[in-house]
C-alpha cells in the first residue's frame, strides 16, 4: 500500500462520513491527495542530506507567507496528521534518523502554530532563497518611483563589471511597448503542434485566449506586470549566427550572459526587500522584437544592434508559477566525480 493510501485509511477510520465544515471527510482526504506526497519527499530528501532546506522548500510552496492556507480543516487535525504521517515514517528508522524527522515535523507545527522562532536564526538571504517564489501573476497599478529607484540602482550595481566590458543593457519598458509585444510574448506546451506554432507566430489574435490555451499556448501573463526590465544583449541585425570576435566585442557572449543573470538576482534581492516579487521571462516569440525598434548612442559594430535577451517582470505578485517548488532542486552540489587525466 502506498503512504498516501495508508494515510487516507487511517484519516478515514478517525473522521468517517463527516460532512459538516470543518473537518469534513471529503477535504481531509483531498489534502492528502495533495500533500502527503509532497511531504514524504522532503522529510527523506532532509533525511537523506541530514538538512531541513526540503522541508522549508516545502513550507514554503505550500505555505506562502508562512501561514496555514486551509480553513476547512482545524488546527489540531493538521498537526495530527503530520504528526501521523511522521509516526509512520519513522517506523523502522534510528534513533537518530527519528529525531530528525521529529525536528523537521517541529517547524511544519511552528508555522502552522504561527511561532516563527527557525526563522529567526535564518539570514535575510536564506530566507530569501529558501521561500522566494516565481510569479506568473502581478496587481495591476503602478509601483512608487522610490522603489523603481532602488530597483534600478541595483540592476545598475552591475557586479561584477567584467572590467566595464559588460555587453547587456537594462531598460524600463513603457506601456505602450508592452501592449505592442504583449500577443508575442507566449511561449507553448509540450503538447502544441508545429501548425500551431506557426499560426500563433503569424497571428496571435486568430483565436481567444481560452481557444489558444488548449492548442498548447503557455501564456506568459507575467509581461503584464507593472515594471518590466528588458535585458538587452547585442545581436546581428541579419539574425545570422551570434559570433562574437573579440574584436566586435571584449567580452565573451557566455561571460556576459553569466553577468546577466548575476545582475538578475541582484536585482531580484532588491524586489523581494522591498515587499515585490518578480519572474523571469525569456521564451517569447522572436516576433514580439520586430514590434519595437531600439537605437542608441552607443556606437556599435557594424551590423550589430541591441535586443532584448530575457526580461524580469516586477510587481506585487498575487499567483505563484505553479510548478514553483513542484520540483525541487535537489542536491547539485558535489555531484560529479572529477579526477585528472594525467
Ligand atoms: C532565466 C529564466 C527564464 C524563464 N522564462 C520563463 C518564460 O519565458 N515563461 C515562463 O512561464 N516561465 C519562465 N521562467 C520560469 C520557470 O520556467 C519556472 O516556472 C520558475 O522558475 C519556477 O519557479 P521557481 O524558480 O521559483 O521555482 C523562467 C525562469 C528563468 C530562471
Amino acid at each position: 500500500m502506498t503512504i498516501v493510501a495508508e494515510m487516507k485509511e487511517i484519516v478515514q477510520a478517525k473522521f468517517p462520513n463527516q460532512t459538516l465544515y470543518p473537518d469534513k471527510t471529503k477535504d481531509l482526504l483531498a489534502y492528502c491527495d495533495k500533500n502527503i506526497e509532497l511531504f514524504v519527499e522532503a522529510y527523506n530528501l532532509d533525511l537523506d542530506e541530514g538538512s531541513h532546506r526540503h522541508t522549508k522548500m516545502a513550507i514554503s510552496h505550500h505555505y506562502y507567507g508562512n501561514r496555514r492556507q486551509t480553513k476547512n480543516i482545524k488546527l489540531e487535525t493538521e498537526i495530527w496528521i503530520h504528526q501521523t504521517l511522521v509516526d509512520i515514517l519513522s517506523k523502522n528508522k534510528t534513533n537518530l534518523e527519528k529525531y530528525h524527522l521529529e525536528n523537521s515535523l517541529k517547524l511544519w507545527i511552528d508555522v502552522f502554530e504561527e511561532k516563527t522562532t527557525h526563522e529567526d536564526s535564518q539570514s535575510y538571504l536564506e530566507k530569501l532563497t529558501i521561500n522566494r517564489a516565481s510569479f506568473s501573476e502581478f496587481e495591476s497599478g503602478t509601483i512608487d518611483q522610490v522603489k523603481i529607484e532602488k530597483i534600478l540602482e541595483a540592476a545598475n550595481g552591475i557586479t561584477p563589471s567584467l572590467a566595464n566590458a559588460f555587453h547587456y543593457r537594462v531598460d524600463v519598458l513603457d506601456q505602450e511597448t508592452k501592449d505592442a509585444m504583449y500577443p508575442y510574448m507566449h511561449s507553448f506546451y509540450p503538447d502544441a503542434s508545429n501548425k500551431t506554432k506557426k499560426q500563433f507566430a503569424a497571428d496571435p489574435t486568430k483565436y481567444s485566449q481560452k481557444e489558444w490555451r488548449e492548442k498548447g499556448i503557455c501564456f506568459n501573463t507575467q509581461f503584464e506586470a507593472p515594471l518590466v526590465l528588458a535585458y538587452s544583449i547585442p545581436c546581428r541585425v541579419d539574425g545570422t549566427p551570434e559570433h562574437w570576435r573579440p574584436n566586435e566585442f571584449e567580452t565573451s557572449r557566455d561571460a556576459t550572459l553569466v553577468g546577466v543573470g548575476l545582475n538578475m538576482w541582484n536585482t531580484i534581492c532588491a524586489v523581494e526587500e522591498m515587499g515585490l516579487n518578480s519572474c523571469c521571462l525569456r521564451a517569447f516569440n522572436e516576433n514580439a522584437l520586430k514590434q519595437i525598434k531600439i537605437s542608441t548612442d552607443e556606437e556599435m559594430p557594424h551590423d550589430w544592434a541591441w535586443f532584448p535577451y530575457v526580461f524580469l517582470c516586477i510587481g506585487k505578485g498575487v499567483r505563484p508559477k505553479g510548478d514553483h517548488r513542484k520540483y525541487k532542486p535537489r542536491g547539485i552540489v558535489n555531484t560529479l566525480k572529477i579526477e585528472t587525466t594525467v
